[in-house]
């Protein structure tokens, strides 16, 4: 039961950053299964533009290899094929050089230049930039003197959006010179996640919830957003980011003004922009001792952080945990403990909204304590469980047992749901129709700079390193301790 795919108008896509990393993993696979969902019609081009010296066929391989790597090619699936060969008919590519003159004659002819005035030719253009915010001040220039820049084109800009508020602030302000806010797309992949989006399905399309999502009756939430892997080859640009910035300031971030927002009038990007925006706003400052960051250790002869990044030194964090609180009437009491890091025991992702104890048990002793908990599932099984106290079956006492009502997607809408599209997929397809709710606008990025911030500079000027932790396991123990002495304890990470 995956919903019908509506058809958008034909454009005109560049990716800056053709040949990177994210256009091969993400970007490429992701308008393939686009295209072979109907939803991209033939009339689009997909233009790569990068440094590289490539011909149009040797880009057509790079973008073929990019799709089959991603598997999305089905091997010998003569349809697939026959798909892919028409899908790479659509694409092109050009040797530009973002700072300096270097085929931008060639990419205006072969976009046919600035739309002439009040056509009914006008094509959405979306200009991707998947390269270091260093460049997006010179694409954006560039794109405006070649008169590439009008109200039919769209930018798409990639995190890391700046690496603190001063630096966020700096390329607002750059992409403001020549595209209006309506035009930029800042891109959290975690909001186009199929759960991310549910969660919001959940919150406001159900009476159940919403009476009791505040702090009368919400004990505390916990975000969890854990992965297995290591740094990888990323090492470079991690070891300059750390969690903090790579995965607290924007995902996990935007999960927690999704779970806290009021109820937004409408269902359209800024309604729930504003909402998003007013949580981070309300949220305290950090204090020290609600923090704690830590680092893996090498174990079972795999590499520590240290070593996957090649500093015996670096002090940058892996993991991080806090305690955040939210200064307004919903949710003043009730704390937000959020985690996050590498190399922990698996890759899990969960928020669990933890509900408090009933006033008072009838059942006495023998009914033990039991919680309400609604978790809503990011990753890997996507879904949403409610966990519900019942009575243990069988004679006797009354004795009570907490059970899951669980609501995973794949079993619940069918076979076709594990086919969900990817978070690029639906994302990209919003730049196309125009559609901003799922991306951060300007003020919520900074307002969430303005939130990490000082815990960041607070470590720099403090000089402790991060707490080391074991490869595989749940992070650091002053991470447990964290919640232990508010007199509550993590959720297992487990799949
Ligand atoms: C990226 C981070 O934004 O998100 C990575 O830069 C991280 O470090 C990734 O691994 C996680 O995304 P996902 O979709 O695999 O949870």
């Amino acid at each position: 039961m995956v919903s019908r795919v509506i058809p958008v108008e034909p454009f005109d896509l560049v990716v800056f950053g053709g040949t990177g990393d994210l256009a091969r993993r993400k970007i490429l696979p992701a308008l393939f299964r686009r295209f072979r969902a109907g939803q991209i019609g033939p009339d689009a081009r997909i233009i790569g533009a990068a440094r590289s010296e490539l011909e149009d066929a040797e880009y057509r391989d790079f973008a073929a290899e990019a799709i089959t790597e991603a598997g999305y090619d089905a091997g010998c699936d003569d349809d697939a094929s026959e798909m892919l060969s028409r899908f790479l008919s659509m694409v092109a590519y050009v040797t530009l050089d973002a700072r300096g003159d270097t085929g931008w004659d060639d990419l205006e002819t072969l976009i046919g230049g600035p739309h002439p005035e009040a056509t009914a030719e006008r094509r959405v253009r979306a200009f991707y930039f998947s390269v270091g915010p260093g460049l997006f001040g010179d694409l954006a220039e560039r794109l405006h003197d070649h008169g590439l820049s009008d109200a039919e084109s769209r930018i798409v800009v990639e995190k890391p959006f700046g690496r603190d508020l001063a630096s966020a602030r700096e390329l607002n302000l750059v992409l403001a010179r020549h595209f209006d806010e309506t035009q930029i797309y800042r891109i959290d992949h975690y909001l186009g996640k199929e759960t991310v989006q549910n969660l919001m399905a959940v919150r406001f399309g159900n009476m159940l919830f919403e009476p009791l999502w505040n702090s009368q009756y919400v004990d505390h939430i916990q975000i969890t957003v854990a992965e297995d892997v290591g740094v990888g080859g990323r090492g470079g640009y991690y070891d300059r980011s750390g969690a903090m910035r790579d995965m607290m300031q924007n995902h996990l971030m935007q999960l927690l003004c999704l779970i806290a927002m009021e109820p937004p009038a409408k269902f359209d990007p800024d309604a729930v922009r504003d909402e998003k925006l007013k949580v981070i706003r309300a949220l305290d400052p950090v204090t020290p001792g609600d923090v704690v960051r830590g680092q893996y250790t090498g174990s079972d002869g795999r590499p520590g952080y240290r070593e996957e990044v090649g500093d015996p030194e670096s002090t940058t964090e892996s993991f991080v945990a806090l305690k955040a609180r939210i200064s307004n009437w919903r949710w003043a009491g009730t704390p937000f403990y959020m985690r996050t890091g590498k190399r922990l025991r698996e890759r899990a992702s969960e928020i669990a909204v933890v509900f408090k104890d009933t006033p008072h048990s009838i059942f006495g002793v023998e009914g033990g304590d039991h919680r309400n908990i609604l978790t809503i599932k990011l990753q890997p099984n996507e879904g949403i469980e409610l966990g519900v106290t019942i009575k243990e079956p069988g004679p006797g006492g009354m004795r009570l047992v907490d059970v899951p009502l669980d609501m995973t997607f794949a079993e619940a809408l069918g076979p076709d749901s594990a086919d969900f599209p990817d978070a690029y997929e639906r994302l990209i397809m919003d730049v196309i129709r125009g559609n901003q709710t799922l991306f951060m606008r300007g003020d919520e990025v900074e307002a969430a700079w303005a939130w990490t911030d000082p815990v960041i500079e607070d470590w720099q000027t403090g000089g402790e390193p991060p707490l080391g932790y074991e490869t595989g396991s749940a992070g650091p123990d002053d991470a447990l301790m964290l919640m232990h002495r508010d007199g509550r304890r993590w959720r297992d990470i487990k799949a």
